[in-house]
């Protein structure tokens, strides 16, 4: 079964807690049951991990594809404005990542408006809390990390 990879950075840990006028009351353990539940019917092995560690973000971006993960969800935190080493990491892999948020980065100050990361991810998805995640395992299975479908109506072929 294809695998996505749903990466969450720093401070999403706490969420649940943290700013729940923002980012609500749901917890990151939810969050991530919610996801791999939808994994789980859409036919993707879904595994999710957090890190408040730039440098553990990396190089679980530069593992994805070692990893047997044929696409990445990334929600890289406050790290999504300014970290360069972030964005270069996920513009040297071969594995597509879709950038997420919870809330809607465009809506706020201004020094979240920018994203470092969105120009070579291949797209950003932000503003609706916990299904952002469900939104970018669909995107991944737009570009095409779907399980295999079974072959029907094949013809044998006449044996020689
Ligand atoms: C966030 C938005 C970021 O600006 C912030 O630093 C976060 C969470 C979001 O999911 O809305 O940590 O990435």
């Amino acid at each position: 079964m294809p695998g996505a990879l749903v990466l969450h950075g720093p401070n999403l840990n706490l969420l649940g807690t943290r700013e729940p006028a923002v980012y609500g009351r749901v917890t990151l353990v939810e969050v991530d049951r919610l996801v791999r539940e939808h994994g789980r019917r859409r036919g993707l092995r879904v595994e999710c991990r957090q890190s408040n560690v730039e440098g553990e973000l990396i190089g679980w971006l530069h593992g994805a594809r070692r990893d047997g993960f044929s696409g990445v969800v990334f929600n890289p935190g406050a790290f999504t404005h300014y970290s360069i080493a972030l964005r270069d990491a996920v513009a040297s892999i071969d594995v597509p990542v879709v950038e997420v948020h919870l809330s809607n980065i465009h809506g706020r100050e201004e020094f979240r408006r920018h994203s470092v990361i969105a120009a070579v991810a291949r797209g950003q998805i932000a503003g609706f809390g916990p299904q952002s995640y469900i939104l970018g395992l669909e995107a991944l299975l737009a570009l095409g990390a779907r399980r295999p479908q079974p072959r029907v109506n094949q013809r044998r072929r006449p044996r020689v």
